[in-house]
């Protein structure tokens, strides 16, 4: 089973986008795939239509006194399996921080699910916290969505140190760019100065389309409901790039 997280420290950048699509292209490659669904807001929820609903809410399962596996539903979709999010998450970190080992909580509960799945996509919420740390900790894989603007840049080398400073576990850190308009001369600028030394970033571009946005109304992933756009081959694209070997 890889784990790969969307994670930035950044909101609004792109990772829930990217997770739902990575996790649909997994899936339709015939990966046994689970998208969990980390963020308070639920919008990787919303859009695979399931009612934003964990029962006993986040304390029960960072407790131990529930499971995922009571809490995961069906998607549309075959192979593809889905944890949802609900507002209980927003207390997620006092959660985490009253048990034993609050940095490996999430790691330990997707565990038992090691033959069930052969991908767990974990959508993150916007914050470096103890669920990041947690993140850290369950991850192979960080795919990390850049605006090509210089403070993203910022953030992301403040992200990579995060990562490097890590006591535990630490994933690889996969940076692409996301929302690029290569109109914009800042945005060319900044895509062809990132640092590649310190992580890996994907060759894939993410250009800005209006058919990424339209997944909220459709509310599927872009290669489900318009399986010819360059939108659909962007992902498709990344997903070739960053899929686990
Ligand atoms: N490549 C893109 N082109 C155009 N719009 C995009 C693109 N990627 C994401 N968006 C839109 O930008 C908004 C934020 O995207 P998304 O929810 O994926 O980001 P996020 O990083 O998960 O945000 P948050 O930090 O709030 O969880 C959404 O309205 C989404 O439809
Ligand atoms: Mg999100």
């Amino acid at each position: 089973m890889n784990v790969v997280a969307t994670y930035n420290i950044k909101g609004g950048v792109g990772k829930t986008s990217t997770a739902v699509n990575i996790a649909y292209l997994a899936a339709r490659d015939g990966l046994r795939t689970l998208l969990w669904d980390l963020d308070p807001q639920g919008s990787a929820t919303y859009l695979f239509r399931v009612k934003p609903k964990v029962k006993g809410g986040g304390n029960a399962l960072v407790s131990g006194k529930r499971t995922l596996d009571d809490g995961i539903k069906g998607t549309d979709f075959d192979q593809l399996d889905l944890m949802p999010a609900d507002f209980s998450y927003r207390n997620l970190d006092l959660d985490l921080d009253s048990t034993k080992r609050p940095t490996d909580r999430i790691r330990r509960l997707l565990a038992p699910l090691k033959k069930e799945y052969d991908l767990v996509v974990l959508d993150c919420p916007p914050s470096v916290s103890l669920v990041s740390e947690n993140v850290l900790e369950a991850s192979d894989t960080l795919l990390v969505p850049l605006i090509p603007a210089t403070l993203s840049l910022r953030t992301f080398d403040q992200l990579t140190r995060f990562v490097a400073d890590s006591e535990g576990r630490r994933p690889e850190v996969v940076a692409f760019f996301s929302m690029a308009d290569t109109r914009k001369r800042l945005h060319r600028d900044v895509i062809a100065a990132i640092p590649r030394d310190g992580a890996r970033v994907a060759q894939t571009v993410i250009p800005s389309l209006s058919m990424i946005e339209q997944m909220a109304e459709r509310r599927a992933p872009v290669p489900a409901f318009a399986p010819t756009s360059r939108a659909a081959r962007c992902y498709e694209q990344l997903w070739a790039e960053v899929r686990p070997t």
